[in-house]
Order: C-alpha cells, then sequence, then structure tokens
C-alpha cells in the first residue's frame, strides 16, 4: 500500500467514527431535551409495583353506551382492562364469554369472566378489580390502599355490607377487588366445589361470591383510611357527600361499619362510586386529573405504609406509617 493510499484508508476511518459519535452525541442531546431530569412520578412507580387488572362487567347494549367511556376515562389507568360481555367488539375490545346474559344469571357470568382472567392472566397482575360499567374508579388510590398488602395475602377489599354471612359480603356496584391468592382459591378451589361455591348460572353476584370467599376463608378486607372513613362506595358521590338526614334507605341498614356519610368523612383517597353516568365519568375525570385549584399544592407526599408479608392482614389504622414515599423512588430507581 502506498503512503497516499494509507492516508486515504485513515481519513475514511476517521470520517466513519466521526459521523458515528456526532450521532450518537446528537441522540443523547435530544433525548435529554424532550425528557428532563425528572423523576417519574409516584403513580407511576406504584403502576409497576402495584399491578391491576379491571375486568368491567358489560353486555352487548351497553358496549358504546357505556363501556367505551370507561376505557376513556378510569378504565385506561388499569394495568390491563378487560370487558366482559357476550359478543365480541373490536372496538373495546371485549372478552366474548358464552352465556346467556340478563340479570339473573350475573353470577355465572363473573366466574366465568374470573376463569378466563385465572386462565389468561393470572401471572400478569397482582390484584383483581371486578367492576361495572357503570362504576368509577381512581386506580391511583386503589394501588395506593394495597401497597401494603401482599397479594399472596387471601384477602379481598370492596364496601362491606353487613349481611346475611359472618363476615359479610362486598357491594357489587362499587366493585371489589381479589389478591392473587384469592383469585387462585376461587377458580381452583371453589369453582370446582359446589359445597364451597354456589353452582349453577342464577344468583346474586355480590352475595354469591361473598359466601364464596367466606368459604375459602379470604378476609373480607377493610376499604377504610387510616382516619376511618369510606373509600369504596355503593352510590354516587352526591349521596355520600351530603346524604339525606332521613335514615331509613336500605344503605344504612347494610353498611358494615357505622358511617354517617358526610362531606369530611368521605376519604380523599377515595377508591370507587356507583351509579355513575357516562358524561359524568368525563366530568370526574376533569376534576380529579386536570382541574387545579391556582395556587395550591396536592398532598403527594402522603406516607406509604410498610409493607406487610404474605398472609398477614391488618387493615389501615392499627400501625403508624414507617416508610415514605421517597423509600420506594429510592428503592425502585
Ligand atoms: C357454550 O355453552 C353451551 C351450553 O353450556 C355449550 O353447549 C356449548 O358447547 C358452548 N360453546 C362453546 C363454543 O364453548
Ligand atoms: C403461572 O406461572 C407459573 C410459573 O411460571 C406456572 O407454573 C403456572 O402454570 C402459571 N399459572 C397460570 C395460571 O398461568
Ligand atoms: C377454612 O378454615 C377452616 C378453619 O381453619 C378449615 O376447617 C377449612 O378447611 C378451611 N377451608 C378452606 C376451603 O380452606
Ligand atoms: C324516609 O324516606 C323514606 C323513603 O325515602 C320514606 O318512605 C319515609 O316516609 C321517610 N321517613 C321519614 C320519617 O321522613
Ligand atoms: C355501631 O353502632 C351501634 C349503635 O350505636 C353499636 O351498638 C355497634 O357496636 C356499633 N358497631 C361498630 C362496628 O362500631
Amino acid at each position: 500500500m502506498s503512503r497516499n493510499s494509507i492516508y486515504e484508508a485513515r481519513l475514511l476511518w476517521a470520517l466513519i467514527v466521526g459521523t458515528i459519535a456526532g450521532y450518537i452525541i446528537t441522540e443523547i442531546l435530544s433525548y435529554r431535551a424532550e425528557r428532563p431530569m425528572e423523576q417519574p412520578s409516584l403513580a407511576e412507580q406504584l403502576k409497576k409495583e402495584v399491578r391491576v387488572l379491571c375486568w368491567v362487567m358489560t353486555h352487548p347494549g351497553n358496549h358504546k353506551l357505556r363501556a367505551l367511556h370507561v376505557k376513556r376515562t378510569w378504565g385506561k389507568r388499569c394495568n390491563i382492562l378487560l370487558f366482559m360481555s357476550s359478543q365480541l367488539d373490536d372496538e373495546l375490545p371485549t372478552v366474548k364469554l358464552n352465556l346467556t346474559e340478563g340479570r339473573n344469571y350475573l353470577w355465572m357470568k363473573t366466574k366465568s369472566a374470573f376463569k378466563y382472567v385465572y386462565n389468561n392472566y393470572y401471572n400478569d397482575s397482582d390484584w383483581f378489580f371486578k367492576a361495572d360499567d357503570d362504576t368509577f374508579a381512581v386506580i391511583e388510590n386503589m394501588r395506593y390502599m394495597l401497597y401494603r398488602y401482599n397479594s399472596e395475602t387471601p384477602v379481598y377489599f370492596g364496601c362491606k355490607f353487613k349481611k346475611y354471612f359472618k363476615q359479610g359480603f362486598m357491594s357489587g356496584g362499587a366493585g371489589y377487588i381479589l389478591s392473587r391468592e384469592a383469585l387462585r382459591r376461587f377458580v381452583v378451589e371453589g369453582l370446582s366445589n359446589p359445597k364451597i361455591c354456589k353452582s349453577g348460572p342464577d344468583g346474586s353476584e355480590d352475595l354469591m361470591i361473598g359466601l364464596c370467599m367466606q368459604n375459602l376463608n379470604v378476609t373480607a378486607g377493610d376499604s377504610r383510611d387510616a382516619n376511618g372513613n369510606g373509600r369504596m362506595y355503593p352510590l354516587y358521590p352526591s349521596f355520600h357527600l351530603h346524604p339525606p338526614d332521613n335514615k331509613t334507605f336500605w344503605y344504612w341498614n347494610y353498611a358494615f361499619y357505622n358511617t354517617t356519610d358526610c362531606f369530611s368523612c368521605v376519604a380523599n383517597t377515595a377508591i370507587s362510586f356507583h351509579y355513575v353516568k357516562p358524561n359524568e365519568m368525563y366530568e370526574y375525570d376533569y376534576f380529579i386529573y386536570t382541574l387545579r385549584a391556582y395556587g395550591l399544592t396536592h398532598n403527594q407526599e402522603l406516607k406509604l405504609p410498610t409493607k406487610l408479608a404474605a398472609g398477614e392482614y391488618k387493615p389501615e389504622g392499627t400501625e403508624t406509617a414507617k416508610s415514605t414515599s421517597e423509600a420506594l423512588l429510592n428503592q425502585t430507581s
């Protein structure tokens, strides 16, 4: 090789290396410019640590009327969102369960839905939330409540009613959340044993699953906050914020914990409400996630509790919170 061609080869190499280095530096700089040095929010961290699968009970007549609006509002914040119906709908999309629709068959639908969820998603989530298509849920607050529990603990949460069974049962409309172990017991031990879970298609789904959970030794959890304020509600917000004086309405007779409900007794980390109309879902979404009163700061720094071990069940308020939200940020970053 002549000196000239060695020189040319070096020049070519320098050009290639320089171009690649320049490209990489530009990429790094533009990445930084797009994404300033920002910690992911605590809610984003919790989304990875407390995985929630939501399944929404719906039917063909409600796909466009209600379910779609769940998807566009609170539903999109679940780690996994499924709509259980008897017909396919590619827009939602839905899971097509092989069953007869109707109020009297909701128990069968609930069993089929949880079975489908177990067979397909058992290993992909920690908690399994059943909601109606007129339930509104604040998934960030649900993760905050569930954070302290180990999902291998046999427990389920919801709005607890005191009727019919020793440990009560959870309102269907407020939705209820099964731990991974509760789901496993329900599908593997319960569904195959008519002495534990009622066989056949008919029955009130919330009552029937309540009995089934009790027979499976799955604890009916307390979803109230550390101050004893409710977080999961079977009616719409205005009822619980400002209830009628007359306490003859069925709800007062069903509520598990003595509650009066009032503007300051609904928790500021509320999780779910019921009988929410589609247009109201957008209102709630706006009020919770978009609207801010100018100049005020929000209480993102609520302390995260110490995690309990698998099998441990201690409702909130039974001990003081120790670790802080910074501990979580350090631990997972
Ligand atoms: C649907 O359920 C019916 C009645 O239980 C059964 O006869 C039929 O085989 C099922 N179809 C499918 C596709 O599983
Ligand atoms: C979950 O994962 C475990 C371990 O990989 C596997 O043995 C089990 O079959 C899975 N369970 C389901 C229901 O998919
Ligand atoms: C539930 O607990 C009781 C009392 O410890 C026990 O006798 C029963 O076998 C348990 N049931 C199931 C389904 O684990
Ligand atoms: C309370 O309300 C119920 C139904 O809303 C009504 O039937 C009842 O008469 C009321 N009782 C009183 C004391 O106002
Ligand atoms: C609720 O209140 C009633 C009447 O005041 C009382 O007898 C009962 O023990 C209370 N229940 C709880 C769980 O605090």
